[in-house]
């Protein structure tokens, strides 16, 4: 379980988002993507991680057979997942969000590679050393936001909603908001406290897509990813909570919002990948939600 209060792109949990990166850029690099991150390669390759990370498909290929069948899970995980939240910003922001906030943004390169319209303001949440990591990569690649870019460095177990209040954000519109990659992270309690703060941010019209995953203790046992996990050297089980808790889309419910929910495994079938919902995958839960 996570106790560090702070970490950077080479430790902590902050070395998960170098390892979503890597996925990305293998992704990214493999016939018929899905989804394509031209600053994912970039992040690992300056990041230099004590452990290798591929940025390539034939990287990923060579990195033997446990992180080879690992990498393969991820790749595939990341194309559907980064593809379906595309998918939803871009619709919520399209149907009148006027603002966009990424709860745990880590290297995620939104704000910089999807063609948003004048006027957007992003937000990015995640701890301070993360995000001036990523500036800084973003900076030398002469990348420049397709939005009013607003990064928030903070922690999300403390007052983010003063933080994000302080950069400009206005609850007053409605918001596109997304938690990808993050809940498994956060102690039950914070993120209860989370989507409360969520839902009391959210204008009529905001719009919500949480990744969860349902059994992380299955995940823990899963053979693939945890010698995957093993042969790179990284201790999962340290860096995630394995407490029950509710669905975050029950947790909506409560709260009144409209909810949907799919799997990462019912995802990656809608895109012609034959992923055994009993897998890693098929844990995964993608919950959209909308206020009205
Ligand atoms: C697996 S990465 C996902 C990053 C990004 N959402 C993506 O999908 O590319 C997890 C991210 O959550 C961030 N994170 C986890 N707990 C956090 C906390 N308490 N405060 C701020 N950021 C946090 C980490 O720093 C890391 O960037």
């Amino acid at each position: 379980m996570s106790t560090d209060q702070q970490w950077d792109i080479v430790s902590g949990v902050g070395m998960t988002a170098l390892m979503v990166a890597a996925a990305r850029a293998v992704e990214s690099d493999s016939p018929g993507a899905l989804v394509r991150d031209p600053y994912a390669a970039r992040f690992v390759e300056t990041a230099r991680p004590a452990f290798a990370l591929p940025t390539t498909a034939a990287g990923a290929r060579g990195s033997g057979a446990a992180q080879a069948a690992m990498w393969e899970v991820l790749r595939i995980n990341l194309a559907v997942r980064t593809h379906a939240f595309d998918s939803f910003l871009r619709e919520a922001v399209g149907r009148g969000a006027a603002q966009v906030v990424l709860l745990a943004s880590g290297l995620d390169t939104r704000a910089f590679r999807l063609p948003w319209p004048p006027g957007l303001v992003c937000f990015e949440l995640d701890q301070p050393a993360v995000l001036d990591f990523k500036l800084r990569v973003l900076e030398a690649e002469g990348a420049e936001p397709t939005c009013d870019h607003r990064p928030v460095g903070v922690d999300l177990r403390d007052d983010w909603v003063a933080a994000l209040g302080a950069s400009g954000f206005d609850p007053a519109r409605p918001t596109a908001w997304l938690a990808e990659g993050l809940l498994s992270y956060l102690p039950p309690e914070d993120e209860r406290r989370l989507l409360h703060d969520v839902h009391r941010l959210s204008a009529p019209g905001s719009a919500l897509a949480v990744e969860s995953i349902q059994d992380m203790a299955g995940v823990l046992t899963d053979a693939v990813m945890t010698e995957g996990m093993r042969a790179i050297g990284i201790d999962l089980p340290r860096l995630v909570h394995t407490d029950d808790r509710p669905a975050p889309d029950a947790q909506l419910d409560e709260l009144g919002w409209n909810t949907g929910r799919s799997t990462a495994s019912r995802a990656a079938a809608e895109h012609g990948y034959a992923v055994a919902d009993d897998s890693f995958m098929g844990r995964i839960l993608h919950v959209s939600a909308r206020r009205s």
